[in-house]
């Protein structure tokens, strides 16, 4: 159904994020019919636009370039433009927000939006305090109707930083009314996972310690920092993608059946994942965890610079680009079964996949002259592939009794970039529906932090030698010694 008639004040709107996610999500939305009958949605930004120049030169782009829908701009961009509007402003002006808020409650008057607000702050974390003091001190919040506000990662340095940014958005707005993005849930096969588990009979029964031999999570890229070199290089790998994105990955695949599908049940149940993950003291990160820089190399045959000579990255610059390691869950369900996580730029391939190896059967009646037995997989394909297949062993047809690996398999979307929607498609659609299942929760994003930062500690203690992999491989070699040591391999690359 249609959520609520509401406004939606994006901050930032006319930067990277708005332009390349916010309004090709938004328009998708408009033209499935999934906005609001009433909706105003109005871009903050500093820049002189008219309300029309920020259409032609900063919307219409925006959807030609990144949505999927582009091929319907002629019979759906008006309509959409309609229900946008800018507003220019310097978020360090007082009197701006004095200003916004007439210009807000006259469109709230005119549209008939009813005083629901949504705030989705698209700057750098450290505006987000002064933009909702703002926006209590003009009164803005709290809402005469419902208010909600939603902000992008990173959230925060490590865990005291996060938690003054907690602190500052709290001073306005409830836990429930506060959307942290995590983009990876709003993906279609992540939304997959829980159902995959918990709506067949095949998987919960050997989903554990007993049946489950390891598990693999790779998310790599094959692009580099690209024009985000000033934030990644105070970021690195393990801030931008393992406390985040791979940790919520390790939730959905862990977490216990929870009591309900509501909310704060599935929340309850992730967040036990978090707190039961093995600490890991200096000793453990020199064993477990591996870090990567790459270096100069060849990605599709075309030769890439090293990541210390990309733009607005430090020459001597010692953040990771690359990041894996194993961790333990220590709860009944995973004791003793290694989780091995994998991160990085400048990869082989662009992939996202979880691959549960199953444990071996003993080798008593098939081996040898069999061939080679391959362990059970379940396979699931995040991203670009998306679907599903189980690795089985079968005979292969003939008069010798030869087996080998067969897939069940089952894609959803075969062809690259066909119709899925959008990861923000979805996330927008819930925070105007007032669902934050997708979203994080604050003591989940305490708990990530909690893990993550004795290992970037260890790091900032012990300087690496970078660059370690060139552009192009799967990360350094002690990435590959990591699994092999325990007789496992990478299957991703297998
Ligand atoms: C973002 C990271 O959260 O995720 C980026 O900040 C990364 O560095 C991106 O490139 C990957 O997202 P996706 O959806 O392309 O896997």
């Amino acid at each position: 159904g249609k959520p609520d008639n509401c406004v939606l004040v994006i901050f930032g709107g006319t930067g990277d994020l708005a332009r390349r996610k916010l309004y090709p999500a938004l328009y998708n939305l408009h033209v499935d019919g999934f906005l609001p009958d009433a909706v105003g949605i109005i871009a903050v930004g500093r820049r002189g636009f008219t309300r029309e120049s920020f259409h032609d030169e900063i919307v219409l782009p925006s959807l030609k370039k990144f949505s999927r829908r582009a091929s319907e701009l002629d019979a759906f961009f008006k309509d959409f433009a309609d229900r946008l509007y800018y507003f220019q402003a310097d978020i360090y002006d007082e009197e701006g927000y004095k200003r916004f808020k007439r210009f807000l409650t006259e469109l709230e008057d005119a549209t008939g939006c009813t005083g629901n607000r949504i705030f989705y702050l698209a700057v750098a974390p450290e505006h987000f305090g002064p933009v909702v003091r703002g926006l209590q001190d003009a009164e803005m919040i709290p809402a005469p109707g419902w208010q909600r506000v939603v902000i992008e990662k990173p959230f925060g340095y490590d865990l005291p930083s996060a938690a003054e940014l907690n602190r500052h958005l709290r001073a306005a707005f409830r836990e429930e009314e506060i959307y942290r993005i995590d983009h990876y849930l709003g993906k279609e096969m992540i939304q997959n996972i829980m159902v995959i588990r918990f709506a067949n009979t095949f998987f919960e029964p050997v989903w554990n310690n007993k049946y489950i031999d390891n598990v693999q999570i790779t998310s790599a890229e094959r692009v580099g920092v690209e024009d985000r070199g000033d934030y990644y290089d105070r970021a690195g790998a393990l801030r931008d993608m393992v406390q985040n994105h791979l940790l919520q990955l390790v939730t959905l695949v862990a977490m216990e059946p929870p009591a309900s599908l509501a909310t704060e049940d599935i929340h309850d149940e992730k967040v036990k994942v978090l707190r039961s993950l093995r600490p890991m003291d200096e000793g453990a990160v020199n064993r477990n965890v591996v870090r990567g820089q790459y270096g100069a190399g060849e990605i599709n045959g075309q030769k890439v610079l090293p990541y210390r000579k990309e733009k607005k990255v430090s020459p001597v610059s010692n953040t990771e680009t690359f990041v894996a390691l194993k961790l333990f869950i220590e709860n009944f369900r995973w004791v003793g079964v290694p989780f091995y996580l994998r991160t990085g730029k400048r990869l082989p391939a662009k992939v996202t996949e979880i691959i549960i190896q199953f444990k071996s059967l003993p080798d008593i009646l098939y081996f040898k002259e069999y061939g080679e037995l391959r362990p059970n997989l379940l396979v699931i394909r995040v991203q670009p592939l998306e679907g599903i297949y189980v690795q089985l062993n079968a005979k292969r047809p003939g008069n010798n009794n030869y087996i080998i690996p067969i897939r069940l398999d089952f894609c959803q979307n075969c062809e690259v970039g066909v119709n899925s929607p959008e990861a923000y498609e979805r996330l927008l659609y819930d925070v105007m529906r007032g669902d934050p299942t997708l979203f994080t929760r604050w003591d989940e994003v305490e708990a990530a932090w909690r893990f993550v930062d004795p290992i970037a500690a260890a790091w900032a203690a012990r300087p690496p030698l970078f660059p370690n992999y060139a552009a192009g491989q799967w990360g350094p070699p002690a990435a590959q010694e990591l699994v092999i040591r325990d007789g496992r391999y990478w299957w991703q690359e297998h």
